[in-house]
């Protein structure tokens, strides 16, 4: 046990004191799952106003804004019809993946800043056209991960940027659930033109973002990249779940990926995600290093939590020592609420992107790389532009 337990790593759980003085007005574009929690968090905020909403379904934002108890929220047709009525400082795009993209640098030339649910987009090329209209539009961009804000992962990220474990030379990271393809409210998780892709995309850039954030986002040099989808196109499967058999017909995304992805500065990623799989875990993550080694413990439905105490593994005056971590308690307020507390503190005080697009842009390039050399059946060089 490490000396001082949980008061060895205590994270500033102070509230900032929030000018109200100032507000920003917000739009919400897609208005399905996720738009609701940023509703909700939203309307916590003293200095927010839900200005407008956007939902390409036709009387699906009005129904959404007058659910949430808001009715006066104006609402449009499309991202464009939403920005082009003016009128807002800042947008949560809370659309299916495919949509990513357009919506983002949309928003970004018309001046408006930009909460970005996660995945950023859906390839590597749309990553380089957001980044540089987020450049030519000097606005936040901040892509949602709201895991960052996770105490244990701050823990993570505090240990191993403190040095104990030397040179990090391997790393292996990843999650899987057993039975996890995410159906909730309808199909645009799996739909080859809403989702585009599949677990690499939804819980697969948490795990690249739990151990690339830690190490520091280097950038990646080859990727080897495999994915399949054996549990969405079974029928079974979804029986199974007591969902439409026809769900596996519509399935057109990986439920599977693995990489073995080169990493600048000499360091080996060895990566797996699953939303489905005949097995509890594919394996706890470890950060292996010249001088110690960190063990994360995996959850049996990875979504970006720990499952247990971090372990260290040492060698000290010769003997074979471990470490254990207690796991942090959550945040009072949640990860969710921080996610969108400190992309409103950055567009209103100019600070910086709290998750942010130079490093997610190397999240994204990883993912891509994995459908490309899936798709080719060989190893490739990823090449990230200076933007
Ligand atoms: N951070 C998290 O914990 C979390 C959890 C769930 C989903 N997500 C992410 O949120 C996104 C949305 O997921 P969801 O489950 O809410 O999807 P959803 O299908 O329930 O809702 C998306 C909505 O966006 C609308 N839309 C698409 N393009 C649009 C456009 N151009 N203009 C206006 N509306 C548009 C669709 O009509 C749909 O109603 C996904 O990218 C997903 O990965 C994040």
């Amino acid at each position: 046990m490490v000396k001082g337990g949980l008061d060895a790593f205590k994270f500033n759980q102070a509230k900032n004191v929030i000018d109200t003085s100032k507000k920003v007005r917000i739009g919400i574009i897609g208005t399905g799952w996720i738009a609701e929690t940023h509703m909700r968090e939203y309307m916590k905020m003293p200095d927010v106003e839900i200005i407008s909403g956007a939902d390409l379904i036709e009387g699906k934002a009005e129904a959404f804004f007058a659910n949430m108890g808001c009715p006066d929220v104006k609402c449009y047709n499309s991202h464009k019809e939403l920005i082009d009525a003016g009128g807002i400082d800042a947008v949560s795009i809370c659309t299916y993946n495919a949509t990513h993209a357009e919506c983002a640098i949309y928003a970004l030339e018309h001046g408006v800043h930009v909460l970005l649910e996660k995945p950023m987009c859906v390839t590597l090329e749309e990553a380089i056209a957001i980044c540089k209209a987020e450049k030519e539009s000097g606005k936040v961009l901040s892509i949602g991960f709201q895991p960052r804000f996770d105490n244990n992962m701050k823990m993570v990220k505090e240990i191993v940027q403190s040095g104990v474990l030397g040179d990090v030379y391997y790393i292996q990271t990843g999650g899987g659930r057993r039975h996890g393809i995410p159906t909730p409210f309808g199909t645009s998780f799996i739909e080859a033109d809403k989702g585009v892709i599949g677990a690499l995309g939804d819980i697969g850039c948490y795990s690249l973002d739990m151990v690339l954030n830690a190490i520091g986002y280097p950038k990646p040099l080859t990727v080897t990249g495999y994915i399949s989808n054996f549990f969405g196109k079974d029928p079974e499967y979804f029986a199974s779940e007591g969902k439409p058999r026809a769900y596996a017909d519509i399935f057109g995304v990986d439920d599977f990926g693995a990489a073995f992805i080169r990493l600048e500065g000499g360091i080996i990623l060895d990566f797996r995600i699953a939303w489905a799989m005949h097995l509890d875990t594919p394996g706890d993550t470890i950060i292996m290093g010249t001088k110690g080694s960190l063990r994360i413990p995996s959850t049996e439905c990875w979504n970006g939590t720990i499952g247990g105490p971090l372990k260290l593994y040492q060698r000290v005056a010769g003997k074979d020592v471990v470490t254990e971590f207690p796991m942090q308690p959550p945040t009072e307020e949640g990860n969710f609420y921080h996610k969108i507390r400190t992309f409103l503190d950055a567009v209103k005080d100019g600070k910086e992107a709290p998750v942010s697009s130079k490093e997610i842009i190397i999240n994204q390039a990883i993912i891509d790389a994995i459908n490309k050399s899936s798709k080719l059946g060989e190893e490739i060089k990823v090449e990230i532009p200076e933007l």
